[in-house]
């Protein structure tokens, strides 16, 4: 008959065997990456139903909304000329926003005699969308990390966190009948007139031709 101490030492084997049992079964999933998927399953269990609604609703959100600007770009880039605004609204010290061609930010300005200054508004430090305002040095503030940019040239002022300019983009003044009156390629080269008078009425547009899809 077996005594109680040889009992004991058995229940301790078994304990220990079953302990070692259950870590290889662990280790082993752990090496097939399914106890993530394990746990991660226990993890969605303790959403409730609104939390999943809700975040299936976001999902749908922002899938539809991806599609809305895949379809806007596609519109825009179908046409050779895109609106921006009428020369008479443009400002020397407030931009007016527009959209690009590849669904990025513009501003458009105008100079001191009135011509349109076109630029991209996307930093081209990380991409955020630069103010509007134009304060007295002829400069726009990135309000993400504070660069500062000037708008004739584009350039970032020295120690902005931004080192490369916000290109031009290149525009034309368009007549009420739809002719073209001036243009003015990303370079800065012009064709046509630059008689206020004769430019009055006229609105701005962005240009296909003109239109680079880099970052
Ligand atoms: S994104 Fe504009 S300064 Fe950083």
């Amino acid at each position: 008959m077996a005594s109680n101490e040889d009992n004991n030492v058995d229940d301790e084997k078994r304990v220990f065997l079953k302990a070692m049992g259950g870590l290889g079964a662990a280790l082993f999933l752990l090496s097939l990456g399914t106890l993530e998927k394990f746990f991660s399953f226990f993890e969605k269990q303790d959403l409730t139903k609104e939390q999943e609604e809700s975040i299936l609703s976001e999902k749908i959100r922002r899938l539809k909304q991806t599609a809305e600007e895949e379809e806007m770009q596609l519109q825009r880039l179908g046409q050779d000329r895109i609106y921006v605004t009428s020369i008479d609204s443009l400002s020397p010290v407030k931009g007016i926003y527009f959209i690009d061609y590849f669904m990025r930010p513009g501003l458009a300005f105008c100079d001191d005699n009135g011509l349109p200054i076109v630029i991209s508004a996307k930093c081209t430090h990380l991409g955020c969308t630069v103010g509007n305002n134009v304060d007295s040095k002829g400069l726009i503030l990135c309000p993400c990390h504070l660069s500062r940019f000037n708008i004739k040239t584009g350039a970032p002022i020295p120690g902005s966190p931004a080192k490369k300019p916000l290109p031009h983009l290149g525009w034309a003044l368009v007549d009420a009948k739809g002719k073209i009156l001036l243009t003015e390629d990303p370079e800065g080269r012009r064709q046509g007139t630059t008689d206020m008078d004769t430019l009055d009425g006229s609105s701005l547009y962005i240009l296909k031709k003109y239109a680079k899809g880099a970052a």
